[in-house]
């Protein structure tokens, strides 16, 4: 059984234009069994990072302090997964912060990632993630007239726990009305779905996957 975790983390949920266009394209794939794990993070919400996780965290705290436990369950929740598929919006220019509030609960010292005297080394093993962003302007392409420091950002932030096998899909100009959001569902439907059937026909079955 292919497991794959989907992170949705947009104000829209199920009802976002990302979000539906995932699970439509994961639907047809039609390669074998496949096991979803959805985890929406407005639904959801992480709890907010406060003072005792902060000082657990600064002061070398061990793994099964209760401070960690909801950062723990996160980084078990991934490396139980083969796949990584994340469901996001750019919100000002980058990263939603429910999906930057993951990240913060994710990436631990110690437990993700060492710090070397080469700078950080990831501890969980590579896995194909698939980036799914919705933008209401262009961010990428020639009519792109905003930053873009989602990409750039996330790809960093994730190479830092080690998953570097990551894959960027746009889906922009959803604020051009039902045409242009049409033609971006559709662009970006076939992008999604050429890559998916790749991953899932060829490397998906062979990812080593840690269990807890
Ligand atoms: C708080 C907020 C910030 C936003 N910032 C941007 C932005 O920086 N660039 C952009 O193109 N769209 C921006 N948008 C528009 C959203 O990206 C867009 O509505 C969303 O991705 C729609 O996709 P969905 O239907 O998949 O949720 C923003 C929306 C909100 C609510």
């Amino acid at each position: 059984m292919k497991r794959i975790l989907l992170l949705n983390c947009g104000p829209h949920s199920d009802a976002s234009h990302g979000y539906r266009l995932a699970r439509e394209v994961l639907a047809a794939t039609g390669i074998g069994p496949v096991s979803i794990t959805e985890r929406d993070l407005v639904q959801s919400p992480l709890p907010s990072i406060g003072r005792d996780y902060a000082i657990a965290l600064t002061s070398g705290a061990a793994h099964e302090v209760p401070e960690f436990a909801c950062s723990e369950q996160l980084i078990v929740e991934l490396e139980q997964h083969a796949m990584l598929f994340i469901v996001t919006p750019m919100h000002n220019f980058t990263v939603p912060a429910t999906l930057k509030l993951w990240l913060d609960h994710v990436i631990r010292i110690n437990r993700s990632f060492e710090a070397t005297p080469q700078g950080k080394v990831g501890s969980i093993h590579d896995r194909p993630t698939f980036v799914l962003v919705s933008s209401g302007g262009f961010f990428a392409g020639e009519r792109a007239r905003q930053a873009d420091f989602l990409t750039p950002y996330l790809r960093y932030a994730l190479a830092s726990i080690g998953i570097s096998d990551v894959h960027f899909f746009p889906l922009q100009g959803l604020v051009f009305g039902p045409e242009a959001v049409a033609q971006a569902v559709h662009a970006a439907g076939q992008q999604l779905s050429e890559k998916l059937h790749a991953q899932l026909s060829f490397n998906l079955a062979n990812q080593p996957v840690m269990t807890a």
